[in-house]
């Protein structure tokens, strides 16, 4: 594997998250693997799982691993070709990225939207240019569209959790204050909707009119404006909120109540309840459901190490 960008870098479904399930039942059997080799985790944007569950998963597999606050702590980036640097920024993409390539076999990138300027967020200029600059292997710790490490995680989370061999999966959009990007629920549609194209479950999004996702991402979900009716006899409920991607970035009033909470969730075939976090209790999900039993959150943040370490595994082996 030479790059963890999104679902197209996974030939197989099933044989991911087996092989992820294979790691966690032995997580220091390939502790040779990566010795002497460096990973370097580059961070344009905050983060408390992706950081460290992803240097957990080099570390069982004995490489070293350099933390980036890019930036708190690096130069401002430039990152437009063709243009006079006499502003603010202080690098080009071209040298940073080729610079930690050389210091670096394996690079890990998180670089969040603008949610101001649509084209050039889904163009995924700056990830692209990333790439093509630092000359090593990259996963992507969160890019602008997707967050592939999380999508593996949830799928490696659900498939331990199910109960029956197909199970109804909801994607449905909750409340907040702020304006989210679509990353996390762009990439979850996209893993659920090729796990169902593969057999392994059937997958529902629910959002309020205005918030659809940008429908490359759903290809063959059953997409719905009614919470209930999409939490009906519902297996796993992925708890998330996003701003529009119509009227990119946009927060809508809805009047409708949309957080998850005990009385919904009587609706469900007594779902398990999933969420990325971090997350915002009694404004997205209910602390009655994040406290009680059919909540997810902490064990699908556990299982962060494995979708790392599985993805880190493969990168290492494909080294020359
Ligand atoms: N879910 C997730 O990516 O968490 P962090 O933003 O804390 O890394």
């Amino acid at each position: 594997m030479k790059k963890f960008f999104s679902v197209a870098d996974v030939d197989n479904l099933k044989d991911i998250v087996a092989e992820a399930l294979a790691i966690k039942a032995n997580p220091n059997a390939q502790e040779e693997l990566g010795k002497h080799k460096m990973l370097g985790l580059v961070f344009l944007n905050p983060s408390l799982r992706t950081r460290l569950s992803t240097q957990k998963a080099a570390m069982n597999l004995g490489m070293n691993v350099m933390v980036m606050n890019m930036d708190k702590d690096g130069w401002a980036l430039e990152t437009r070709d063709g243009v006079v640097m006499d502003g603010t920024t202080v690098e080009h993409i071209r040298e940073a990225a080729a610079v930690m390539g050389e210091y670096c076999d394996i690079l890990g990138l998180r670089s969040f939207p603008t949610l101001k300027d649509k084209e050039a967020d889904y163009s995924e200029d700056l990830f692209n240019k990333f790439i093509n600059y630092c000359g090593v292997p990259v996963v992507s710790l969160e890019s602008a569209t997707r967050h592939p490490l999380q999508s593996l995680t949830d799928l490696i989370t659900i498939t331990e959790y199910k109960k029956k061999e197909k199970p109804k999966v909801v994607l449905a959009w909750a409340p907040h204050v702020k304006a989210l990007p679509q990353a996390v629920p762009n990439s979850f549609a996209e893993w659920m909707s090729k796990a169902q194209a593969e057999g392994l479950l059937d997958f529902t999004v629910a959002q309020p009119a205005g918030y659809e996702l940008h429908e490359d991402f759903t290809q063959g979900a059953h997409i719905t404006t009614d919470l209930q009716e999409a939490l009906k006899d519902a297996d796993f409920v992925y708890v998330k909120n996003w701003s529009s991607f119509k009227e990119y970035g946009a927060v809508y009033p809805v009047n409708e109540n949309w957080m998850m909470d005990n009385e919904k969730l009587k609706l469900t075939n007594d779902a398990k309840v999933m969420h990325c976090l971090p997350v915002r209790r009694d404004l997205e999900l209910s602390s009655e459901i994040l406290d009680g039993p059919n909540s997810l959150v902490i064990k699908e943040a556990s299982n962060r190490v494995w979708a790392a370490q599985v993805v880190l595994k493969r990168m290492l082996e494909d080294l020359k």
